[in-house]
């Protein structure tokens, strides 16, 4: 892969040292290991320990081995920025809490502190120090209820859960520091459509249709598994993430999704497929904020990033399969 651009000073030209936020997390690992393969520094900041948190441990294994990466145990919310931000080409800020169901109840606070009020503290030192780009991890969510037809850019958004709400805060204040007559950092920021792979969170829908397949716990089918989604595979969510920092149009919000959307029952469907088992189902109630469906538009992702998706679902979903029956 490239990580250059051969033009525009406002730009920058390449990847030399990078931070990625969240990066013992689920995209944000496979993000620094695409940077790391490609000869890039990163300074990888994450607030799991690694020693602690199994997941972490997980997720963070393949990357200790390259002598360029440089992981920080901190917290984006109170580590001191100026040094982990000093030198690099661009952050990618990911860190955030990714869940939309669970953001209904006690963590709300939890909710707009890790993903808004450390996008003001990353923007406030980013501007400081002249980084030249800041890509944001923003959410499909910001969309809520569609009629089923693609999602664009320009589309009112109508965020339909606490989660989505602070997404779509995050996305706008990025933009906002970026519209600022002194700004010396641009923004772009991603609506990625929910992300499958290797090492999804345990608490997304493949991971679990894979696992209850697997023999693991039951699936738990929020309401009648009709509601659709653009899933969207990890390597090209990562492709689409080290173009944004690259691209010279910035300070706007750009759809990362497959472009087409299944619903959970097919998704059970070539689960079972895949594993030849039927995947064990509980009927539980649909949960509030989940949204009926979404599909992106990527018109401008092709048209800005000259980006599209490759990995189908079926085959994204092997990939899945082969990573948690190795981890077993
Ligand atoms: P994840 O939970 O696996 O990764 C997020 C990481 O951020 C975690 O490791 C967490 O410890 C870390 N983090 C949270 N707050 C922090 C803080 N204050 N300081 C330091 N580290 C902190 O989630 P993910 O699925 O990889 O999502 C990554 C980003 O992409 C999030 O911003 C999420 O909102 C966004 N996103 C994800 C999806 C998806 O389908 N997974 C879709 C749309 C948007
Ligand atoms: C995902 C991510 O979790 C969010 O972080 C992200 O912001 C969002 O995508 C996005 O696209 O922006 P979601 O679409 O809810 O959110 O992804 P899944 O958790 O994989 O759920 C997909 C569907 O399966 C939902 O309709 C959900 O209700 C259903 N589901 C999920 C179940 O029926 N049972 C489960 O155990 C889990």
């Amino acid at each position: 892969m490239h990580l250059t651009h051969p033009t525009d000073p406002s730009t920058p030209q390449h990847l030399r040292r990078v931070v990625v936020t969240g990066a013992a997390g689920f995209i944000g690992s496979h993000l620094s290991r695409a940077l790391l393969e490609a000869g890039t520094t990163v300074i990888g900041v994450d607030r799991r320990d690694p020693q602690r948190d199994p997941l972490a441990t997980a997720n963070l294994t393949e990357l200790t081995t390259f002598p360029n990466f440089v992981p920080l145990t901190a917290d984006v919310m109170t580590c001191p920025l100026d040094p982990v931000l000093l030198d690099a080409d661009a952050v990618f800020h990911l860190a955030a809490l990714p869940g939309v169901r669970p953001s209904w109840g006690p963590k709300f606070d939890a909710y707009v502190a890790a993903n808004i009020q450390s996008v003001q503290r990353i923007m406030i030192v980013a501007s400081r120090l002249r980084i030249q780009r800041v890509v944001l991890a923003s959410s499909s969510s910001v969309y809520g209820a569609t009629d089923g037809s693609p999602s664009r850019e320009t589309d009112r958004p109508g965020p339909l859960s606490p989660y989505a709400v602070t997404k779509l805060a995050a996305e706008q204040l990025c933009l906002a520091h970026a519209a600022r007559l002194d700004a010396a950092t641009s923004v772009v920021a991603l609506r990625y459509f929910t992300v499958f792979g290797p090492r999804q969170r345990p608490d997304m829908l493949i991971h679990r249709v894979l696992s209850a397949a697997l023999g693991q716990t039951p699936l738990q089918l929020y309401g009648n598994g009709l509601q659709q989604r653009d899933f969207t595979y990890v390597d090209d969510v990562v492709h689409a993430t080290i173009a944004a920092a690259l691209t010279p149009t910035a300070n706007t919000v750009i759809n990362i999704g497959a472009g087409c959307s299944t619903s959970v029952s097919d998704v059970l469907d070539i689960a079972y497929r895949l594993t030849g088992r039927p995947v064990p189902v509980v009927q539980a109630g649909a949960r509030a904020g989940d949204v009926p469906a979404t599909l992106a538009d990527i018109t401008r992702a092709r048209d800005l990033l000259g980006w599209k998706p490759e990995v189908s679902l079926t085959d994204g979903m092997e990939q899945q399969l082969r990573y948690l029956e190795e981890s077993v």
